[in-house]
């Protein structure tokens, strides 16, 4: 089954987005409403207030996407929702709300999985992209190397052991009282720093696909309640380089050992400056593409869940409406 037209929704999170796609790669409007300040005095997420902002946020959101896209509530041909991973309160509003939409305008509804929705955020820029592809997906709940050998068709290579890398960032931050979310105040921080300043360790950095970064960031701790002088922007830049090290070695490993013809970046840390730079250096360096989508669809957002469920409609038709959210889905793995 196809739909040309797909309206996507994801409440997984602290983003309330919604966006149009039209065939999977043409995004007709996309608006996110971020809840950062919302949630910024508890210094990270609070899912009931979560949820609560969600419930209030979505319908305007998607009002807004639709107005943006110009279309008309009637040329919606299908409603895709985040349904897992994620916080379940903030899964169910927008899944919720997806199956009455579908069921109003008597159109398929189809639940989609943020981590598939983060793979497809490269294809919105890029549907040609050739595979194999290996992606490095690195958020504030998840790291993990993946080899896309199809459309819809993954391998997982490895994943992190304990702190995801948008974790650390966040952790780190919050310990240096730099603000939520962390990534991106390190990221800024890191260009006035010398990310050879402290040798932070590189945990797992040559055994196998997998990833700890709850090592990295107790050092980090350990060398701030040591020298409580040190130079913030040295310890932000040696901080960010000893993740990106690792993460950029063995996604670079990850594609040789596959043949890949590209290495992809997705999920919120994928917004990373230096993950980028030094991304574009590898694969320069070995001679296949380096795809980084814009920030704006490394973050969370909606286009990325409509993108995804252009292609799951097409192989799996239309999601049973008594589908529920799914605060611990997995990647489904086939082949
Ligand atoms: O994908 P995302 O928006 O939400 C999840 O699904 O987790 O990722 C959010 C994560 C947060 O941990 C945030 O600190 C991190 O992405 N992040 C960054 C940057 N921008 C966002 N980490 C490093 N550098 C950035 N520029
Ligand atoms: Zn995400």
């Amino acid at each position: 089954m196809t739909a040309d037209l797909i309206l996507g929704i994801e409440t997984s999170c602290d983003e309330t987005a919604a966006a149009i796609v039209a065939r999977g790669s043409d995004v007709m409007s996309s608006v996110v409403s971020s809840q950062i300040e919302l949630h910024r005095r508890y210094g990270g997420v609070v899912p009931e207030v979560a949820s609560r902002a969600h419930v209030e946020l979505l319908m305007p959101v998607v009002a807004q996407a639709i107005v943006e896209a110009g279309v008309e509530d009637r040329e919606i041909e299908a409603v895709a929702a985040t349904h897992g991973p994620g916080l379940v309160g903030a899964l169910l509003v927008g899944v919720s709300a997806a199956k009455a939409m579908s069921m109003v305008w008597d159109v398929p509804f189809v639940a989609i999985n943020h981590l598939e929705a983060h793979l497809y955020a490269a294809f919105l820029e890029e549907p040609d992209l050739e595979m194999p592809l290996v992606i490095l997906l690195v958020s504030g709940g998840h790291t993990m190397l993946i080899v896309m050998e199809g459309h819809l068709r993954y391998r997982v290579l490895g994943g992190t052991v304990d702190d995801a890398a948008g974790e650390a960032f966040d952790k780190v931050a919050r310990y240096m009282n730099l603000g939520y979310p962390g990534g991106p105040v390190i990221d800024e921080l890191a260009t006035q720093g010398d990310p050879a300043a402290i040798r932070f360790p590189r945990a797992m950095a040559n055994e196998g696909w997998d990833f700890s970064f709850s090592g990295v960031k107790t050092a980090v701790v350990n060398h701030v309640r040591k020298h409580p002088d040190a130079d913030v922007g040295d310890v932000a830049a040696s901080f960010q380089e000893a993740v990106i090290d690792v993460l950029v070695d063995k996604a670079r490993d990850a594609a040789r050992e596959v043949g890949a013809k590209g290495l992809c970046l997705a999920g919120g840390v994928a917004a990373n400056s230096r993950l980028r730079e030094k991304t574009l250096d590898v694969c320069a360096a070995d001679g296949y593409r380096a795809f980084l989508p814009s920030r704006a669809m490394c973050t969370d957002n909606a286009a990325m869940v409509a993108a995804a469920a252009w292609w799951r409609l097409q192989v799996d038709g239309p999601s049973p409406l008594d589908i529920g959210a799914d605060p611990s889905l997995r990647l489904p793995i086939v082949g």
